[in-house]
C-alpha cells in the first residue's frame, strides 16, 4: 500500500493481533465466520462430515469423474504399467516452464486442447485463479479499458485490480449497460476488453454470449470468457457454453478449468498463436511459478479426452437440474439461473446458515453462501449438481426443502 493511503486513514490503527481478533469476532457476530470443514470418507455422491454420511451437493465434480473409483484405479495401473508414460510422468515439474519445468506431457495436453477447440494454441496454468489474475494484467495496459460483468468471480476481480488498465463493471448480464459503456469509451482507449463468466458460479445463470459477440464485433473489443463452470456441462463435446451457442470462434480468449468437471487441478486458455507467444513472455502467473506436476497433467489429459465423449452424463445432469429448479420454484423458493448450479436465495445470512444446518441434519451437504461472496441480503444455498446423482435423490432433496418451508 502506498504511503499516501497509510496517511489517509487518520486514526491510529490497532496493533495487528488485536485487529485480527476483533475482525474474527465481527465475522462470528455477523454469521460470516468461515472455517475449513473436517472431511472424512468420500464414497461416490456421499461424503462423511462430523461422523455423518451426507449427500454431497457442494462439489464441482459435475460429471462424477472424480468419484469414479474404478476409473482412478485403472488410471493408476496404466501409469505403473508403462513406467510412468515413458518416464515423463514425474511427481514434480521442479521449476517454472521457462526454466526446466516444461514436459512432453504438458505439450501433449496443450495440443489436445487446441485441437479439440479447433484453435491455433492453448496454454496451461496452475489454476483458474492463476489464469484470471495473470491474463488481464498481461494483456491490458494503462492505454486500455476493461469492462467486466458485475458478478464475475473474485479471481477476475483481482486480475482487474492488478492490471494497469482502467476498468468498469457493467450491471450483471445487462448488455444494454455494457453497450452504453462501449459507446462512451469509443475512441478513448487503445483497446477495450470485455470479460465475463459463461455460467455464473453463484447465480447459475448464463451470459448472453451471442449478444456479447455482436457487441465485441460492433465496437472492435476483445472478448475473454471464463468457462470454469461451462466446460464439461455445455456443448456437444463439453467445450462450454461457447460451443453450445456456436460462437467459439468469436471468443478471443476462452478460459477453462481442470478442477471442476475434469476432476483434476489447473486451467487452460485457448487463443491465437500470437497471444500465446505474447503471454509466455509477459504473464507473471505463468512465468514466476513452478509448473504443475506431469503426474497431474497426464490425468488432466485423460479426463479432458474422456469428458469430450460424456454426452449422456451431460444430458442426465441437465435434466436433474431442470427437475430440481422447477420443483423448488413451484414450492415458492427464489431460484435464479438455468444451469447445473441451482441456488436458493434466502436473504439474511442467519437464515441461510440455519437452513443449511437443518439440511445437514436431514442428510444433505450444502453450504450457505454469504456476502462478500454474494451481494448483501442475498445469502443463499447453492446446490451444485453432478451427473452421478439420480432422480430419487433429487426428489428426496425437494421433499426436505419443502418440509423446511412448512
Ligand atoms: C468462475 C471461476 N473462475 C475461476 C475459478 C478459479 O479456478 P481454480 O479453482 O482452478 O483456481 C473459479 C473457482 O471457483 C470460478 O468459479
Amino acid at each position: 500500500m502506498s504511503a499516501q493511503k497509510k496517511q489517509d486513514s487518520g486514526r491510529k490503527p490497532l496493533p495487528v493481533e488485536l485487529h485480527m481478533q476483533q475482525e474474527l469476532d465481527r465475522l462470528r457476530q455477523m454469521q460470516r465466520y468461515r472455517s475449513i470443514p473436517e472431511i472424512g470418507e468420500r464414497q461416490g455422491v456421499y461424503i462423511t462430515i462430523g461422523g455423518s454420511r451426507l449427500l454431497n451437493l457442494s462439489s464441482n465434480d459435475y460429471l462424477g469423474i472424480g468419484a469414479d473409483r474404478e476409473l482412478c484405479a485403472s488410471w493408476m495401473e496404466t501409469l505403473a504399467g508403462c513406467g510412468g508414460l515413458d518416464g515423463q510422468v514425474t511427481m514434480s515439474s521442479t521449476s517454472s516452464r521457462l526454466l526446466t519445468g516444461n514436459h512432453k506431457v504438458m505439450d501433449g495436453l496443450e495440443s489436445v486442447i487446441a485441437e479439440a477447440y479447433g484453435c491455433e494454441a492453448a496454454l496451461v496454468f496452475n489454476s483458474g485463479y492463476h489464469a484470471n489474475t495473470g491474463l488481464l494484467p498481461a494483456l491490458a495496459t494503462r492505454h486500455d479499458l476493461i469492462l467486466s460483468d458485475k458478478l464475475n468471480h473474485a479471481s477476475i476481480i483481482d486480475g482487474l485490480r492488478i492490471s494497469d488498465a482502467e476498468f468498469r463493471r457493467y450491471q450483471h448480464g445487462d448488455c444494454d449497460h455494457l453497450e452504453q459503456l462501449l459507446c462512451d469509451a469509443a475512441g478513448r482507449y487503445r483497446q477495450v476488453f470485455i470479460v465475463t463468466e459463461s455460467v455464473f458460479s453463484m447465480d447459475g445463470d448464463l451470459a448472453d454470449l451471442r449478444r456479447l459477440v455482436e457487441l465485441k464485433r460492433k465496437y472492435d473489443a476483445m472478448l475473454i470468457v471464463d468457462e470454469a463452470h461451462g466446460v464439461g456441462v455445455f456443448g456437444e463435446h463439453g467445450l462450454g457454453l461457447g460451443e453450445e451457442l456456436g460462437v467459439l470462434e468469436e471468443i478471443d480468449i476462452l478460459v477453462g478449468t481442470f478442477g471442476k468437471a475434469m476432476a483434476s487441478v489447473g486451467a487452460y486458455a485457448v487463443m491465437r498463436g500470437l497471444y500465446r507467444e505474447y503471454l509466455v513472455n509477459t504473464m507473471r502467473t505463468l512465468i514466476f511459478t513452478t509448473a504443475l506436476p506431469p503426474m497431474v497433467l497426464a490425468w488432466s489429459r485423460m479426463t479432458f479426452l474422456r469428458q469430450l465423449e460424456m454426452r449422456k452424463e451431460r444430458g442426465h445432469l441437465r435434466k436433474l437440474a431442470a427437475k430440481l429448479r422447477t420443483a423448488l420454484r413451484e414450492a415458492d423458493f427464489e431460484v435464479p439461473g438455468e444451469s447445473q448450479i441451482v441456488p436458493v436465495v434466502l436473504g439474511e445470512d442467519r437464515t441461510a446458515v440455519a437452513v443449511a444446518a437443518a439440511l445437514h441434519e436431514m442428510g444433505f451437504y450444502v453450504l450457505p453462501v454469504r456476502p462478500p461472496t454474494v451481494p448483501e441480503n442475498s445469502a443463499r444455498l447453492r446446490f451444485s449438481l453432478r451427473a452421478d446423482l439420480d432422480a430419487g435423490q433429487i426428489g428426496d432433496l425437494v421433499g426436505a426443502m419443502k418440509s423446511l418451508r412448512a
